[in-house]
């Protein structure tokens, strides 16, 4: 599809014509990063700049930063330090850290003076004016851009998508749920829904080149259109997406307990192109701990959910994210929660252990867990959901369902892979060029905690 660009992208086109300069974009953190860089990069390649794969051969380099957890933060200095040398031999490299992180003012300007060889900083909000900065940038400024006011959504920006047969679109930016750990809506700023004309016309040009199955994304897309006048809920999205032709997959991440509505199980359950799958992270399953946590409902209103999920959809598969050591969680609370996971049977958790970020509430409370203790429960966490995992999986011996195939290993004996509808991932003997089709799987063992299957007939409408 051929874009309007925007003026300072036409400038920074002209600006950069004939030097065939490489980019290299590295993101961190979650799924909505991953799809800012998608666009950062559409940017770069309509202004002309190729993709490279390694620092090395790079002429601009951007870090696409997270702070949900301490761990990113410190890996992402390390990266940076260790361009210093790089930068010394190739002067003219422009190096640029953008995203989550470089939206908290205080961290954005503290990075900036540490490093004087960085060229640009710049906030989530300011993604859609990178043109702008990068022909400062070449112009020989140094810019550190940060600001909480031009809250918008923009629409119609470049965007380059590594191909394949999966997309991401977003249906939503930012969070309004303030849970007391949680540094996003701070950096991403309130609840803003895309039109849904604008995620149709953007679906239906995706399965227009070729793209089979999108997963919608937002921080709680359950409360889609809540905050648009007359706007449409999630489970009518789903339905309106559910009509556009070419496309067969529709996944979604991620969900909130709170909002999960009857209407969207009935969705799940009745639109064919709904996946099977649903990302609900619980975070605990005390409730004296969910409401220091503020998440908005109980251990019991959420295992309501889930019993709701598994009549309505048997073959339904449910992810989680789950936090040990919050702010006063005892040894009691912790129990809670392995007895939860015991219970909700999880496909598979994300877990981690709890980290303050500055400026949430969290992170002012008394009674921090120790390190100690949050290994230990993590430890014990993670082998109980290992457990649950294995026995999970035994189930599926003997399963068949169509497969969309993502990708093959060329070992001695090609081993390919692809997910079923409920998320589960099955490899099987198989070749290079089933990926991007649709096939019929059959389970027939259990290897290394993973399924592992043969091919069925021939390819599936
Ligand atoms: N919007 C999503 C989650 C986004 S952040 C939701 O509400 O479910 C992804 C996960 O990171 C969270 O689900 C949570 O488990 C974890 N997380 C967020 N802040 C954290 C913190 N301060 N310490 C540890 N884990 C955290
Ligand atoms: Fe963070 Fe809670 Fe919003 Fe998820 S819903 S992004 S955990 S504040
Ligand atoms: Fe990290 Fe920002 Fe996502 S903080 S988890 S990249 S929304």
């Amino acid at each position: 599809m051929k874009r309007f660009l925007s003026e300072p992208l036409q400038r920074l086109q002209y600006e950069l014509a004939d030097r065939d300069l490489g980019y290299f974009v590295e993101t961190f953190g979650c799924q909505m990063n991953v799809r800012d860089s998608e666009i950062i990069a559409g940017m770069l390649e309509s202004a002309g700049m190729h993709a490279v794969s390694m620092k090395e051969d790079a002429d601009l380099i951007l870090f696409n930063t997270c702070c949900v957890r301490d761990h990113a933060e410190k890996r992402l200095l390390g990266n940076i330090g260790a361009l210093r040398q790089l930068k010394e031999r190739k002067p003219g490299l422009v190096l640029a850290v953008c995203g989550c992180m470089m939206q908290q003012q205080a961290v954005a300007e503290r990075l900036f003076k540490r490093f004087p060889f960085v060229n640009l900083v710049f906030g989530t909000h300011m993604l859609d004016r990178l043109p702008e900065l990068l022909l400062a940038a070449y112009a020989g400024e140094r810019v550190c851009a940060v600001s909480a006011e031009e809250i918008h959504v923009t629409e119609g920006l470049p965007s380059h998508r590594p191909g394949g047969a999966s997309a991401f679109v977003n249906i939503m930016y930012g969070c309004n749920n303030f849970c007391t750990y949680c540094i996003v809506p701070f950096v991403r700023g309130p609840e803003r829904s895309r039109m849904p004309e604008a995620v149709e016309a953007e679906v239906a040009s995706l399965a227009g080149e070729g793209y089979t199955e999108i997963t919608l994304l937002g921080q709680n897309v359950n409360s889609y259109g809540q905050d648009m006048e007359a706007g449409i809920g999630f489970p009518a999205l789903l339905a309106r997406l559910s009509r556009i032709d070419g496309l067969r997959r529709i996944r979604f991440m991620t969900s909130h307990p709170k909002d999960l509505s009857d209407e969207l199980i009935q969705a799940i359950a009745t639109l064919p192109k709904v996946c099977h799958h649903v990302h609900l992270p619980v975070q605990s399953g005390s409730n004296r701990i969910l409401k220091r946590m503020n998440r908005g409902y109980t251990r019991e209103k959420y295992l309501e959910i889930v019993r709701k999920l598994h009549e309505a959809v048997p073959d339904i598969e449910l992810t989680t994210d789950i936090i040990v050591g919050f702010p006063g969680e005892t040894e009691e609370d912790f129990l809670d929660t392995m007895a939860l996971v015991e219970e909700a049977g999880y496909a598979a958790a994300y877990t981690f252990k709890y980290s303050p970020r500055q400026g949430t509430a969290a992170a002012k409370m008394a009674q921090q867990v120790s390190e100690a203790d949050k290994r230990d429960r993590l430890k014990r966490l993670n082998d109980l959901q290992a457990k649950k995992t294995r026995e999970n999986n035994e189930k599926y011996i003997g399963f068949n369902g169509r497969v969309l195939i993502e990708g093959c290993d060329d070992k001695e004996q090609p081993v390919a892979f692809g997910k079923f509808s409920n998320f589960k991932m099955v490899y099987f003997p198989g070749n290079r060029d089933l990926v991007g089709s649709y096939r019929t799987v059959t389970v027939t063992e259990i290897r290394k905690n993973s399924l592992f299957g043969r091919l069925e007939g021939a390819e599936t409408e």
